[in-house]
């Protein structure tokens, strides 16, 4: 009894801590302006879909390596590999590579939120029309100056967080905060619902229009999947070697997507019908919600102090994320290298800090060093969403279904036959062997143009 008792208060933990990894930009600010770009609500089915077959399993999968070996995203495979195939850990190499890109572009979306804290409180962002508030985005995004300070500033606060080692203390403040970020945004879907021409907007979001659903969009399905759920790159094993040995890993995994999916749901809903209403671009990219958020908030009463107050959430849902890719590399080189937590954060702020300048200045400085097309800025990401979270995703459930086995997935994922789960452990079994490596692989080569 008072075991069950402990169980559920750690577990409570624990969920929190993964989701405060999860829940972040990519919530509020990439699914709404990928969804957009890529047909809505059809994109919104093939996302459904690819976080259930795809990055479920990836997950789960990903979370036991971490609880199984209790190491860094390196160590772990040498540690559950057989002498002979050491080589496995590329998986975490890799994961280190897609860590410094995505913080790279990341920090800097994180920047502007910052930025626009500040605009919200001095009216300057105050406006429904779409040329104003394209003007002020890009007049942000242009200044070299303006978007180093923001996304330096981004570094060095989490930097310190880690340093000071009080990321538990965030993770306290995210718990109490989460919820006011979610009344926050269901305020703002009533806001935007109930705009004229509000209904346009929830039909982009639900009905679908399948003529627009291309292998390319299905990578991107499958890529902003992982991005979501921070799998793919060692977030999630690095976040499951501190989990509970009496955590419920498919539950707590389960519970998580389905918070994240509807923190999602909920940003797509208090965007699009005020995309519509006010006559937004809704494929317009990046800048997206932050041209559009501005304008729901215009059209209400104190909108200053709720835009203030909804771009300081969404700051601190970043900075839970931005914690959470840092402790890849932190966890690194403090368990291999044996560095301090000061020094492998020092190194690791400052490595992002580099990458981040072209990312950042691609709006200006760097807009012409494209490479395939994408300025640094979509390529960072573009590497990474689509290409290397996907084939870590490959690798994990490899190693799992053919390396790693079905005996001890049960054993690791039943806390030693507590939980009577062995139907469910079989299902997910067959998928990580053979449908969800499959189907990332044909994506892939479909996505990339390869096939
Ligand atoms: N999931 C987070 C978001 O949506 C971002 C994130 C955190 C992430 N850790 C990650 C993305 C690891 C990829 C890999 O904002």
């Amino acid at each position: 009894m008072s075991q069950h008792r402990d169980g559920f208060t750690s577990s409570f933990g624990v969920l929190v801590a993964t989701l405060g990894s999860a829940v972040g930009l990519g919530n509020i600010w990439k699914f709404p302006y990928i969804t957009g770009s890529n047909g809505g609500a059809s994109f919104l089915l093939v996302y459904l879909l690819a976080t259930l077959i795809v990055a479920l399993p990836v997950m789960i999968a990903e979370i036991m390596l971490g609880r199984a070996s209790r190491a860094n995203a390196v160590t772990a495979f040498e540690m559950l590999a057989p002498k002979a195939q050491r080589f496995w850990s590329v998986i975490g190499y890799m994961g280190l590579v897609a860590a410094v890109l995505i913080l790279a572009f990341y920090t800097g979306v994180a920047g502007w939120v910052f930025a626009y804290i500040f605009k919200s409180l001095s009216g300057s962002i105050h406006s429904t029309d779409p040329a104003t508030a394209k003007a002020a985005f890009g007049a942000l995004v242009a200044d070299p100056m303006q978007v180093l300070f923001w996304q330096w500033l981004v570094l060095a606060s989490t930097g310190l967080i880690i340093m000071l080692g009080v990321s538990k203390g965030i993770e306290a403040v995210a718990k109490k905060l989460m919820p006011i970020l979610f009344l926050l945004l269901i305020l703002l879907c009533i806001r935007s619902l109930t705009l004229p021409g509000a209904m346009e907007g929830v039909k982009f979001l639900f009905a679908p229009d399948f003529s627009k659903i291309t292998a390319q969009v299905l990578l991107t399905a499958v890529g902003l999947a992982f991005f979501k759920l921070s799998i793919g790159m060692g977030t999630m094993l690095t976040y499951g070697s501190y989990f509970h040995s009496e955590q419920n890993i498919p539950l707590t995994a389960t519970r998580v997507m389905l918070a994240d999916l509807s923190v999602s749901l909920l940003a797509g809903l208090a965007i699009f019908p005020a995309v519509f209403a006010f006559g937004f671009e809704p494929a317009a990219g990046p800048s997206l919600v932050f041209m559009t958020i501005p304008a729901v908030f215009a059209s209400m009463p104190f909108g200053n102090l709720f835009m203030a107050l909804c771009f300081v959430l969404a700051a601190i849902a970043a900075t839970g994320a931005i914690l959470s890719i840092l402790e890849v590399p932190v966890a690194m080189m403090s368990e291999r290298l044996q560095f301090s937590r000061k020094k492998a954060t020092a190194i690791s702020v400052a490595t992002v800090a580099l990458f981040g300048i072209p990312a950042t200045l691609s709006s200006s400085l760097t807009a012409d060093w494209t490479l395939f097309g994408l300025n640094p800025f979509d390529l960072f990401d573009y590497i990474s969403s689509n290409i290397l979270l996907p084939l870590g995703g490959i690798l994990i459930c490899l190693f799992v279904g053919w390396v790693y086995g079905l005996p001890q997935l049960q054993q690791q994922l039943s806390n030693d036959g507590q939980l009577k789960n062995a139907l469910l452990v079989k299902l997910l079994f067959i998928l990580v062997r053979y449908i969800t490596p499959l189907l990332i692989f044909i994506i892939m080569l479909k996505g990339l143009n390869l096939l």
